[in-house]
C-alpha cells in the first residue's frame, strides 16, 4: 500500500485529484469507480479547476458510483445522484449516459442491484475506485458484519450510520433507513483503489483497518488484502496508523 500523508484537508484533497487525473490523462476511456460524503468534495472540486483549465478530457470517461439510499428520487438533495451532478458531472464535459448511479426509487431493488452488477461487468470492470470510509470502518455502505463476498446488494443501514446521516435530514423520521451499495467483491474486484481520508474523527478507524485484523467487523480491513491501494489522507486521520506502523 502506498499512504500519502499530507498536511491538511486541502492538501489531500489535491493529492487525491492528482491521481486521478493521472488515471484520466493515461487512459481517457477510464472505467472510474466515485465515491460521495463530504471527504471527496474538495477533490472533485480540484478535477473541475483542471477541467476548467483545459487539462482534462471527460468526454470518454465512464463513472460508475459506489452506493445510492434507497427511496431517495435523483432529484432530493441528499441523494448521491444529486451529488454527484452538483459536484462533478454538471460542470465537467462528461456524457451522462456514461455515469451510472444505482436508482433509489427502483420499484425492486434487488433487481436494481443486479443489473447494477451487469454495467460494471459490461463497462469492463472498474480502474480506479475512490472510497471515503465510516467511522465505523464501513466502506460504501459495506456496514460491519456485512458479508465479504457480495457485488452490489441492498442493505439495512446501522444505527450509527442512521445517526450520522440525520445531520443532513430535516427530521429522524427522513433518514433514510436502506441502501443499495457495491458490495466488498465489487470494491476489491477495482484494478485500483484510492483511499481518502480527513480528519482526527477517523484516526481511530484508520489504524483499525490497516494495523488490526481482516474481518467483517471492520469493512475496510479488507483493503489489507488489495494488491493496489493508495491511501491519501490529512495528517490528522494518519497520525495514529503512522505511530503504529
Ligand atoms: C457515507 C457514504 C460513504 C462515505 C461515508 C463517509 O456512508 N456511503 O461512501 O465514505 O459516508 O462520509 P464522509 O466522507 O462524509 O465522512
Amino acid at each position: 500500500m502506498k499512504i500519502y500523508m499530507t498536511e491538511d484537508y486541502q492538501t489531500m484533497s489535491r493529492k487525491a485529484a492528482n491521481i486521478l487525473s493521472a488515471q484520466i490523462i493515461l487512459k481517457p476511456t477510464s472505467v472510474l469507480g466515485l465515491a460521495t460524503g463530504s471527504t471527496p468534495v474538495g477533490m472533485y472540486k480540484q478535477l473541475v479547476i483542471w477541467y476548467e483549465k483545459g487539462d482534462l478530457d471527460f468526454s470518454a470517461i465512464k463513472t460508475v458510483n459506489l452506493d445510492e439510499y434507497v427511496g431517495l428520487e435523483p432529484t432530493h438533495e441528499q441523494s448521491y445522484h444529486h451529488y454527484m451532478q452538483e459536484n462533478l458531472f454538471d460542470h465537467v464535459n462528461i456524457n451522462p449516459a456514461n455515469t451510472n448511479v444505482p436508482d433509489g426509487l427502483a420499484a425492486d431493488p434487488q433487481g436494481e442491484c443486479r443489473w447494477y452488477n451487469e454495467v460494471i461487468h459490461r463497462l469492463g470492470g472498474i480502474d480506479i475506485q475512490v472510497l471515503g470510509m465510516g467511522h465505523n470502518g464501513h466502506i460504501g455502505f459495506n456496514e460491519p458484519g456485512n458479508a465479504f463476498e457480495l457485488e452490489t446488494h441492498v442493505v439495512d443501514l446501522s444505527e450509527r450510520t442512521i445517526q450520522a446521516n440525520a445531520r443532513f435530514f430535516d427530521s429522524m423520521d427522513d433518514v433514510p433507513r436502506q441502501a443499495m451499495t457495491m458490495g466488498i467483491k465489487s470494491i476489491m474486484m477495482a484494478k485500483k483503489i484510492l483511499l481518502m481520508v480527513s480528519g482526527e474523527d477517523k484516526a481511530d478507524a484508520v489504524n483499525r483497518a490497516f494495523t488490526g485484523p481482516v474481518t467483517p467487523q471492520m469493512p475496510a480491513s479488507i483493503l489489507q488484502l488489495h494488491p493496489y491501494v493508495t491511501l491519501v489522507g490529512d495528517r490528522a486521520a494518519l497520525s495514529r496508523l503512522m505511530e503504529n506502523r
